[in-house]
């Protein structure tokens, strides 16, 4: 059996909170392999977005266990192993304004992250390199010109997208990448997703409300409650076969329009 891309044995997240201490993950383990994506769901509160940050060692308080990329601990990086690992493993967030800048046209905001990375030599090449980073997500190379605030809420998850490509991401974390926009653009979101998973063999953790988007697009699924894992096994099984009671509640509450969602990203 192949070394997993991700393996995540006892973490726990445990924040300290004036004197109180809130254990927001307790004792999680799962692994990714290359290519696939994993699928966390659970109600608010229980623990995703907190799991999400220390497999990315954003939490290095808060978090205890082992975390090993590749085989190699996360722990054990030195600086310059850290810098290679934050291109290779980045995270996209809810709300795709928050993470631009509103000052930088999309085009100079991408040329600048190339930059920052080394990965151009000159201004024109990263213009030129940030241009082609749009149209594989999907916009117009004219796009470059504009400001996050003259794009809509897909346009501008796409510019997150590229931004998290063009310094070669090979893992995506996307947080509830599609909760704040309108459902017909969520579908072609997630197909934008699906087909960087299939055609650039991203792993990727999706974090989300929606099974019934959950069951398409996740290889595996991890359901969360209160900090621990209930189930955690590929996809379809979680959907046949629910083994635990919470799953199944999730199960039942699949809100009609979700399964809307679903038939719209013809998958
Ligand atoms: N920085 C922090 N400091 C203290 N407590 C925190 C911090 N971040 C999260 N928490 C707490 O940890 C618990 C889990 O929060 P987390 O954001 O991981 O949940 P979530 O599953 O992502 O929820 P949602 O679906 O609403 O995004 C919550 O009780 C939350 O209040
Ligand atoms: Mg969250």
């Amino acid at each position: 059996m192949s070394v997993p891309f991700l393996r995540v044995e006892a973490l726990h997240v445990t924040y300290r909170v004036r004197r109180r201490l809130v254990e927001a993950v307790k004792g999680v383990s799962f692994t990714i392999h290359r290519g696939q994506c994993l699928g966390v769901v659970g109600e608010s509160g229980s623990g995703k977005s907190s799991l999400a940050r220390a497999v990315l060692g954003l939490e290095p308080e808060a978090a205890h266990g082992s975390v090993e990329w590749d085989g190699y601990a996360l722990s054990a990086q030195n600086r310059r192993e850290r810098l290679a690992f934050c291109r290779k493993a980045q995270m996209v967030f809810q709300d795709p304004m928050g993470s631009l800048n509103p000052r930088l046209k999309v085009g100079a905001a991408l040329a600048e992250v190339l930059k920052v990375h080394g990965l151009v030599k000159t201004r024109k090449e990263a213009f030129r390199q940030a241009a082609q980073w749009l149209e594989t997500v999907g916009l117009d190379a004219a796009y470059a010109d504009r400001f996050p605030h003259e794009l809509s809420g897909g346009q501008r998850q796409r510019v997150n997208l590229a931004r998290a490509l063009c310094v070669g991401a090979e893992f995506l974390i996307a947080d509830e990448p599609v909760s704040a926009l309108d459902v017909s653009v969520q579908a072609q979101i997630l197909n934008l997703l699906q087909d960087l998973q299939r055609q650039r063999g991203i792993t990727w953790m999706l974090i989300g409300h929606d099974l019934a988007v959950m069951r398409y697009l996740a290889d595996h699924l991890l359901v969360m409650k209160n900090g621990e894992v209930v189930e955690c096994a590929p996809a379809e099984q979680v959907f046949m076969h629910p083994a635990h009671p919470y799953t199944r509640e999730l199960l039942a509450s699949v809100p009609h329009v979700d399964r809307g969602l679903a038939r719209r990203c013809a998958l």
